[in-house]
C-alpha cells in the first residue's frame, strides 16, 4: 500500500527553496500522527531538509527510505536509486512524504492520499505536480482554522 501525505495552500504550492512556507503546529501535528512509527519514503532534498528541523533528534518513524539518483550512504535510511522499480516490487505499507519530484512519481501507484488544503497563499517556488484527483474518493474530511484535513483512497474504476 502505497500513501501520500502532503500540505498545501491554494496554489498548490509546498515549498520554499529547500522548506515548507510556513510554520503550522496543527498540521505538524496531523503530519505526525499519520507517520509515527510508520515506513516513510522522501526525496534527498526532503530528507535533508527534515535534517534541518530535528537537528541530532531520531525521526520518530520505523524505517526511512531516501530516493537519490546518486550513490549516498545515510547513517539512519535505506538508500532508493530506482523509485519506480521500488514501488513496483513493495509489499510494505509505505507513507511517501515528499518533495514533488517523489509525489510526481509515486502518483500512479498511490492508494491513498492524505493532503491538508491550506485556505491561503504564501510565497515559494515549489509546487505539488498538477493531477487528476477525481480519481480519488474523499474518505475522510475535517475542518480546523483555515485548514481542511482530508483522506482521499483510489477510486475502483
Ligand atoms: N508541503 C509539503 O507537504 C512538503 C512535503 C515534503 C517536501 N516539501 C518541500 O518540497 C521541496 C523538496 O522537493 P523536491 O522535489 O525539490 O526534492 P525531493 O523530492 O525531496 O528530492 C528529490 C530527489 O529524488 C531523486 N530522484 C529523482 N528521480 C528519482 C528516481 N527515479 N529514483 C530515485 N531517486 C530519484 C533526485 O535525484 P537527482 O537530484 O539526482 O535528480 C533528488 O535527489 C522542499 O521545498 C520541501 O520543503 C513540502
Amino acid at each position: 500500500m502505497i500513501s501520500l501525505v502532503w500540505a498545501m495552500d491554494e496554489n498548490w504550492l509546498v515549498g520554499i527553496d529547500d522548506k515548507l512556507p510556513w510554520h503550522i503546529p496543527s498540521d505538524l501535528a496531523h503530519f505526525k500522527s499519520i507517520t509515527n512509527d510508520k515506513i516513510v519514503l522522501m526525496g534527498d532534498l526532503t530528507y535533508q531538509s527534515m535534517k534541518g528541523y530535528y537537528k541530532n533528534k531520531p525521526f520518530p518513524f520505523k524505517k526511512v527510505y531516501v530516493a537519490n539518483i546518486n550513490y549516498k550512504e545515510y547513517s539512519d535510511a535505506i538508500l532508493v536509486n530506482d523509485v519506480i522499480d521500488f514501488f513496483k516490487n513493495n509489499k510494505e505499507d509505505i507513507y511517501v512524504i515528499g518533495g514533488p519530484t517523489i509525489y510526481k512519481l509515486a502518483l500512479p501507484f498511490a492508494n491513498t492520499l492524505y493532503i491538508t488544503f491550506i485556505l491561503n497563499r504564501y510565497e515559494g517556488n515549489v509546487y505539488f505536480p498538477k493531477f487528476d484527483l477525481s480519481k480519488f474518493k474523499v474518505v475522510n474530511y475535517e475542518t480546523a482554522d483555515k485548514l481542511i484535513f482530508t483522506k482521499y483512497e483510489k477510486r475502483d474504476n
